[in-house]
């Protein structure tokens, strides 16, 4: 009897102790630990987003695999035949730098397999083709040189390993279920998931501090793949422990899960305010694209102009967010020229008008925009910034700051804007006291969008 409960106890401590180590800890923080932690991210505010790979060679969508139901075969052109040679990391650091970007996020591998990085885990990687080189170690070289934080982007999803079990998004996605069981009897998840946390850890170990982390992405269902396909939580728990400073994003199915991500990303997908989880605002950045397409896309044509790539980030720092924007590198290696001429336009704004960008969020609550304009703020120095996207006519009228500004300029030269509290006869009616007019020059200042800048008392 007593032997049978010393065996019971010892078997289900046994139990007790392994299936604990399977669960992960993911690491606990306080919400100021995790504030300081974001710190820079929350501050710089703008990023850049660089989709390259085998895609760049088809030219026509980084899904094109997909798209067309290429097998690995039909697509292995695109691997023998990829060799950058015109690729130069520095100048894209350099034009990254120049558009304000502070931070920049490169896909290692996208959804086809292909790997930019020299992984030993693998054949199917960039030092096999012409390009012979680890385009991963060059861009984080020529990245840190800049001053830009490092970001990877990393595809959870795989279309060319022969272990990733095919679902929904592959492209020999099939019709029925007994197709499914068909097309999977010889694949094994488990042989994948290793792979892909031995990916990780490459990455994570090889190229010195690694500032943030995009993997891509989750779709649970039927036919789909979540957390337990990835082992989300052990995958999370030891990019913590490899890079205990790193940001990730949220798309690990772990929404639930505390610690399970640093920050959510809407996807061309413009918020009209600050997003929210459980009733709670949250960090968010939008993860956007020049033109239609992540990857190069030769014919795609509707690409958004400078105003409106501006608006975009103005607005996300309105409501408290990021903007990480895309470029889609040829397969020589060089960025599109509208890429570039986009890139300029932005830099040229915010070379003189940064300021109301970094380090900025919401406005406090209780300040309302003007029409036509939206508002950022910086709360360590208390300067509110208004941004004019339509230039009003001699006058602007702020509700509610009467005796409560300082000073005030337009941003691109310091150049003071006089203040009043009402404006003669013929508004009286519709200003209150509380309410104060600046008065601007007739005609528009030449920068794209004119910021006005607040300093309150
Ligand atoms: C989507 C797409 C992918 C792109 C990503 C960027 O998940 O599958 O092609 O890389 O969005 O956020």
């Amino acid at each position: 009897m007593q032997i049978k409960k010393i065996y019971t106890f010892l078997l289900v401590l046994f139990l007790v102790t392994t299936g604990l180590k399977s669960i992960a800890q993911l690491p606990k923080e306080t919400a100021e630990q995790k504030q300081k932690r974001m710190e820079w991210w929350t501050n710089d505010r703008f990023g850049m987003f660089i989709h390259w790979g085998l895609y760049s060679l088809p030219a026509r969508h980084e899904w094109v695999k997909k798209n067309e139901r290429m097998t690995n075969e039909q697509y292995q052109k695109y691997f023998e035949l990829f060799d950058p040679d015109l690729f130069n990391p520095k100048e894209w650091a350099k034009q990254a730098k120049a558009a304000g970007m502070k931070y920049a996020v490169l896909t290692t591998k996208h959804h086809e397999g292909f790997c930019l990085f020299d992984s030993k885990l693998t054949d199917y990687k960039s030092t096999n083709t012409p390009a012979k080189r680890d385009l991963v170690r060059e861009y984080v070289d020529a990245f840190r040189a800049e001053g830009i934080k490092i970001g990877f982007y990393y595809s959870l999803i795989d279309w060319h390993h022969p272990d990733f079990t095919i679902d929904g998004n592959h492209p020999q996605s099939a019709k029925t279920d007994s197709a499914y069981d068909a097309l999977n009897k010889n694949r094994d998840m488990a042989k994948y998931r290793k792979y892909l946390h031995g990916q990780v850890k490459e990455l994570l170990t090889n190229y010195g501090k690694i500032d943030y982390l995009f993997f891509d992405f989750s779709f649970p269902g039927k036919h789909g793949k979540g957390k337990d396909d990835w082992d989300s939580e052990n995958l999370l728990k030891m990019v913590r422990e490899l890079q205990p400073g790193i940001l990730v994003n949220d798309r690990l199915d772990l929404m639930d899960t505390e610690g399970g991500w640093d920050f959510m990303t809407p996807e061309q997908f413009k918020v009209s305010k600050c997003p929210e989880y459980k009733g709670k605002k949250v960090a968010w950045e939008t993860c956007q694209t020049f033109s239609g397409s992540w990857g190069y896309h030769r014919d795609e044509n509707t690409w958004k102009d400078n105003k409106q790539l501006l608006e975009l980030l103005i607005e996300s720092v309105s409501k408290g967010g990021n903007l990480l924007l895309n470029v889609g590198p040829t397969s020589r290696g060089t960025l599109d020229y509208r890429a570039i001429q986009h890139l300029n336009g932005m830099g040229e704004w915010m070379k003189v008008n940064g300021r109301s960008i970094y380090g900025c969020t919401e406005a406090p609550e209780g300040i309302k925009a003007p029409a036509n304009t939206l508002l950022t703020y910086n709360p360590a120095t208390n300067r509110l910034y208004i941004h004019l996207l339509a230039y009003p006519l001699e006058t602007i009228t702020i509700q509610g700051l009467n005796g409560k500004i300082k000073y005030a300029q337009f941003l691109h030269d310091g150049s003071e804007l006089k203040m009043t509290a009402t404006h003669g006869y013929w508004v009286k009616e519709d200003t209150s006291p509380q309410d104060v007019m600046l008065s601007l020059p007739v005609t528009k200042p030449n920068t794209e969008i004119p910021v006005i800048e607040l300093f309150l008392k």
